[in-house]
């Protein structure tokens, strides 16, 4: 069985971080069903959510996904690069207790969980922006008795590692080689997204399927030529936040 935490969208989400896409109005209800109709999408590829209350003074609390970085041995609170959003990690983490032993990443260590891109025994770590070099270090030496290798590297252009590459699978990467250079994902079968939809590598693999935004037509068309069940959701409000579909849950198994 799979877990999805996902936490209910802040009205103050129209305060939220944003480091590249201009700020513009966004509509709070909408955004809201928007991300209603997500956590459906996660019911249909066989999640259970567990959902978190709103949180009024923590815009970006939505996007869950930057606060823990969970495995199947431990689950690594992480501290935001963003001063704004470290308030963000207690709740989460007395969920998160409940399903896996927890540690911490700890100052002057930085890390978003949207900068870690798991394939596997390996976790790529985009440094450089919101997660530093001391925060690697960290996730490196907490993960290394589990046998899971860390690994720097770099995205530009983007929020975060996982806005420029995502794992479909086994070693299957989609990527926008504009934003994250193919060759620092050693071992990986890199699957480009159509050139016309930059944001379009971050999708979100669950169950049998991939969920994508719907703005990317053109790269959910060719997933699907290579065989992939693509479900595409509109997150047109949340992407004015900078979200996408990785940002709004932590998925993972339940264990018995
Ligand atoms: N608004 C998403 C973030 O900057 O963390």
């Amino acid at each position: 069985m799979l877990v999805a935490i996902t936490r209910r969208l802040s009205p103050s989400i129209g305060q939220c971080e944003l480091t590249h896409v201009e700020k513009q109005a966004i509509d709070v209800e909408r955004a809201d069903q928007q991300h209603r109709r997500y956590e459906m999408e996660l019911v249909t590829a066989g999640c259970g959510i567990d959902r978190l209350p709103a949180e009024a003074s923590l815009p970006d609390s939505v996007f869950v996904e930057d606060t823990a970085v969970v495995l199947d041995e431990l689950a690594v609170m992480t501290r935001p690069g963003a001063r704004s959003r470290r308030g963000e990690i207690k709740s989460v983490a007395a969920i998160l207790g409940a399903y896996r032993k927890l540690s911490y990443i700890e100052a002057p260590g930085t890390l978003d969980g949207g900068d870690v891109l798991r394939v596997g025994r390996r976790l790529f770590v985009g440094s450089g922006h919101r997660s530093n070099e001391e925060g690697v270090a960290q996730l490196r030496r907490l993960l290394k008795p589990q046998g899971y290798d860390v690994v720097s590297v770099r995205a530009t252009n983007c929020l975060h590692l996982k806005s420029a590459a995502t794992c479909l699978g086994s070693t299957a990467l989609l990527i926008n080689p504009d934003w994250t250079h193919p060759s620092q994902f050693d071992g990986c079968e890199p699957i480009e997204i159509d050139a016309a939809e930059p944001g379009a590598a971050n999708a979100l693999a669950v169950g049998d399927r991939i969920i994508l935004a719907a703005a990317y037509p053109r790269t959910r068309a060719m997933l699907e030529k290579r065989g992939y069940l693509v479900s595409a959701v509109d997150i047109s409000e949340l992407a004015k936040a900078e979200g996408a579909v990785t940002c709004c849950s932590l998925v993972f198994e339940r264990q018995p």
